[in-house]
Order: structure tokens, then C-alpha cells, then sequence
């Protein structure tokens, strides 16, 4: 299966767990390709954050190149460093699509996530499976009961999988 065709099943779930005009924090938000369709097509506020400082370059570029419904902005900063007051207000979702294998301190990331999202807030977390061959973008796999297991240790309620497509599925989990 092609990549373009998992990105097309993300976007629809994101669809449906997201919604519209919420405020989500995208943690490895890479070139803010995800970050705009959620302010695109659902109208959200996006804060993304993001190691490298060519990607988030790329990101704010692309989010000036025409008027948005929603509102995004990503800024550099290596998601084990994040702090609640560097957010202005509680977000409703945070995402972590296909850069979950590349952080460093997943347990202290995850515990800060959670500090950072509202009451009735939640993560979701999107990988490729082990059936998705790792020769397709060179990464290491998570299983899915690991991700779940990191985040209920982090302090995460009601988890639970999604299959999203052949290949790609999704862990969604609530801060209560
Ligand atoms: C495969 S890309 C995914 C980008 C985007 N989320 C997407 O779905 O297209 C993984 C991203 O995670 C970022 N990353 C890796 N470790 C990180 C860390 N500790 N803190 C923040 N970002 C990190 C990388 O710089 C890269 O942009």
C-alpha cells in the first residue's frame, strides 16, 4: 500500500476524533503537513513542536502561503523539554502521527503531553505496523500493546486501538 493511501485513512480519522475548532498540540510535527489539514479542513488551532529548524522552517511557510479557517504555528522545541506554561491555554487533543519511534524519553514525553491537555482532553498516537515493511520510510516499528502500555504508565485512561488502514493504526487514550 502506498503512503499517500495511509495518509488518506489518517485524515479521515483524524476527522472523526478531532473534530472541528479544537486546539490540538502536534508533537513532531515534522513540515506541518498534518498541522494543515487540521486547520484547513476541521478550522483548528495547532501548535506544533518540532526538533528540527528546517521542518518547522518548512511548516510556518506553508501555513502563510494562503488564508485558513484555523490557525497554526510551529516552533522548535525537543518534545522531553516541553512545559505547560510554554502553552497558553490546555489543548483538547494532542497528536503524535508517525513520530512516536523517533523520541527520546517516550515516558517523560508522554507524562508532559498529559499535563498539557484539558480535562476532558486526549492523545492520539498514529504508527505503522510491523506489516507495513520497515523498508518503506526506514523506521522501527511499536507494537501496539507497547504504545498502550507506555501511556497507561504515563498516567492515560480508556485506551484504546484503532485500525486505521492495512498497516497504520492508532492509539487513542484520555488524560481522565
Ligand atoms: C517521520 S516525521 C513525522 C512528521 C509528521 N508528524 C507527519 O506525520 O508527517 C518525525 C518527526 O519527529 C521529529 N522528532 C524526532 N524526535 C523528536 C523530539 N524528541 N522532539 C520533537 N520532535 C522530534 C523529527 O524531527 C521529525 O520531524
Amino acid at each position: 500500500m502506498q503512503l499517500s493511501v495511509q495518509i488518506k485513512h489518517l485524515k479521515r480519522f483524524l476527522k472523526q476524533e478531532v473534530s472541528h475548532s479544537k486546539r490540538i498540540l502536534d508533537i513532531g510535527c515534522g513540515d506541518g503537513s498534518t498541522a494543515l489539514y487540521l486547520i484547513s479542513s476541521l478550522h483548528c488551532a495547532v501548535q506544533g513542536i518540532d526538533l528540527d529548524a528546517g521542518r518547522i522552517h518548512r511548516a510556518n511557510e506553508k501555513f502563510k502561503r494562503k488564508a485558513r479557517r484555523g490557525f497554526a504555528v510551529c516552533s522548535i522545541l525537543e518534545a522531553q523539554d516541553m512545559r505547560r506554561t510554554f502553552f497558553e491555554k490546555p489543548f483538547n487533543a494532542v497528536i503524535i502521527t508517525h513520530s512516536f519511534h523517533h523520541l527520546a524519553n517516550i515516558g517523560k514525553v508522554l507524562r508532559k503531553a498529559k499535563s498539557v491537555l484539558a480535562n476532558d482532553g486526549k492523545i492520539i498516537i498514529a504508527e505503522y505496523t510491523n506489516s507495513f515493511g520497515e523498508t518503506m520510510d526506514d523506521c522501527p516499528r511499536f507494537a501496539a500493546r507497547k504504545i498502550k502500555l507506555l501511556a497507561r504508565n504515563a498516567g492515560f485512561k480508556k485506551l484504546k486501538k484503532c485500525n486505521l488502514s492495512h498497516g497504520l493504526f492508532a492509539i487513542v487514550g484520555y488524560k481522565n
